[in-house]
């Protein structure tokens, strides 16, 4: 029977804006270890795929209003990489995924800093690619802006590109490390890359040896026709977002759709959409946990929740309709969210509440078998392999879906009851990662 995979995104304080002041949060927690290892020991005790660390290389500051960024917890973190270095001591499964910014960022780096984390995880890292956006992190590196959409897209592709070509340096069995001849590599198993192209020029070969995965897993987050192109081609997860299960099947779909011509299976992909889960023993349980979140949103947080994708809205009334983007940041975010108002005729107010959980993703209220119903619906009407859970808060947000959710989701056969395979890419059925040398190679034979 097919089995749902599950992710965690467990960023910071966990997903509501309002996380850090829930009653039982450690205020200080995204800047605590002690916090995020809780967090990941939760997520692999619920045999979780992964642990997901979203990420920017600047302060989280777009339109916002004046006041909102003091009152928000989401502008210092760990650097993910880092984090998930630390983090791997203390678990053995769990699939480690960081996200690393194609725009501000150099291929040889990235290269290396996740082969290194395949390494020292024994083959559970994975790379969440993205395009940076914001001017913010622009101006952390020597520009005003991030570039236009399709030069942002074209150095992605390129820049993947690059870093799976050094991830094939060297072939599995390069390192002879025979002490008695003195050989320690064998140089015909040693590949230069030598790449030029319009936005880089990489020499190699990579200075990390190959690793447990071959290369790790890539996994990929925008939704635009680039966005979808990139994961057809190249991704072996995507993290996807929709409110309703027919935007989810077209979306899905539509990906999987685009595969075929890139020679790949679509079971090689594993689109995950992103899921706020709520569970509570009653329905009544769940919503006044929820709710103990939204009241402690102050307006001018509410607001800069959206002014990410939509612009500061702060001149509009709050109870006013939500007008129409002057220069949406984000274009598949604020498509989301504008659908979202159009449909449930939301006010400004009733949009960033809607929102303030779930930043646009699916949020789901209720008992444990609400919150399986509506998984399962969606994992077996085509609309997703599986769920990046959100959790409000860390890490008790997150122990409440793996005690009540997780064992509902396995009682169904929906969920796997034991860790299986060697690496992240067994475990989510991901497509294996051959030295491309070593096929060439083969193939001429
Ligand atoms: C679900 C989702 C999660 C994302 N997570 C991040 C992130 O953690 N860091 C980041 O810099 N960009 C993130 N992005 C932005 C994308 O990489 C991309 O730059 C942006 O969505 C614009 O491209 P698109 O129109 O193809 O979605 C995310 C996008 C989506 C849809």
């Amino acid at each position: 029977m097919r089995q749902m995979g599950l992710g965690v995104s467990a960023i910071g304080m966990g997903y509501h804006i309002a996380a850090w002041r829930h009653p039982d949060a450690s205020p200080g927690g995204n800047m605590e270890l002690s916090h995020a290892v809780r967090s990941i020991q939760a997520a692999e005790r619920g045999l979780f795929d992964m642990y997901f660390l979203a990420d920017g290389v600047g302060i989280r500051m777009y339109d916002e209003p004046p006041g909102a960024l003091s009152r928000s917890s989401k502008n210092v973190q760990f650097e993910p990489l880092t984090l998930l270095s630390a983090l791997a001591m203390v678990t053995t499964r769990i699939g480690l995924i960081a996200t690393a910014s194609t725009t501000w960022n150099e291929p040889y780096h990235i290269a290396r800093k996740f082969a290194s984390l395949d390494h020292i995880s024994g083959g559970r890292a994975g790379w969440n690619v993205v395009t940076s956006v914001t001017a913010q992190e622009a101006r952390n590196f020597g520009h005003e802006a991030a570039p236009d959409y399709a030069d942002r897209y074209d150095r992605a592709a390129e820049f993947l590109d690059v870093v799976r070509g050094l991830w094939g340096s060297w072939e599995d069995d390069a390192f002879l490390r025979d002490k008695a001849s003195g050989i320690n590599f064998d140089p015909a198993k040693l590949h230069v890359l030598n790449h030029k192209g319009r936005h880089f020029t990489v020499a190699g070969p990579l200075n990390v040896a190959r690793t447990p995965q071959g290369a790790p897993v890539i996994v990929q987050a925008g939704a635009s026709d680039q966005g979808r192109e990139m994961a057809a081609a190249s991704a072996d997860v995507v993290y996807a977002a929709a409110q309703t299960l027919e935007e989810a099947r077209a979306y899905y779909a539509d990906v999987k759709g685009r595969m075929a011509k890139y020679g790949r299976r679509p079971d090689s992909l594993k689109i995950m959409p992103g899921l706020m889960a709520i569970p509570g023993r009653t329905r009544q349980e769940a919503h006044d946990r929820y709710e103990i979140l939204q009241e402690l949103i102050h307006p001018i947080v509410g607001l800069s929740a959206i002014a990410g994708s939509l612009g500061d809205l702060s001149a509009h009334p709050l109870d006013g309709p939500v007008p129409e983007p002057v220069n949406p940041r984000m274009l598949s975010r604020a498509k989301i969210l504008l659908d979202m108002a159009r449909r449930d005729d939301l006010t400004i107010r009733q949009l960033y509440l809607a929102i303030a959980g779930g930043n646009g993703h699916r949020t789901v209220i209720g008992t444990p078998a609400d919150i399986a119903d509506a998984m399962e619906e969606w994992f077996t009407g085509g609309g997703a392999d599986g769920f990046n859970i959100l959790p409000p808060w860390l890490p008790g947000g997150l122990e409440e879906v793996v005690d009540q959710v997780v064992p509902e989701l396995q009682r169904r056969g929906l969920f796997r009851t034991a860790y299986e395979g060697r690496t992240l890419r067994d475990l989510l059925g991901a497509d294996p990662a051959p030295n491309r040398h070593v096929t060439a190679r083969a193939a001429a034979e």
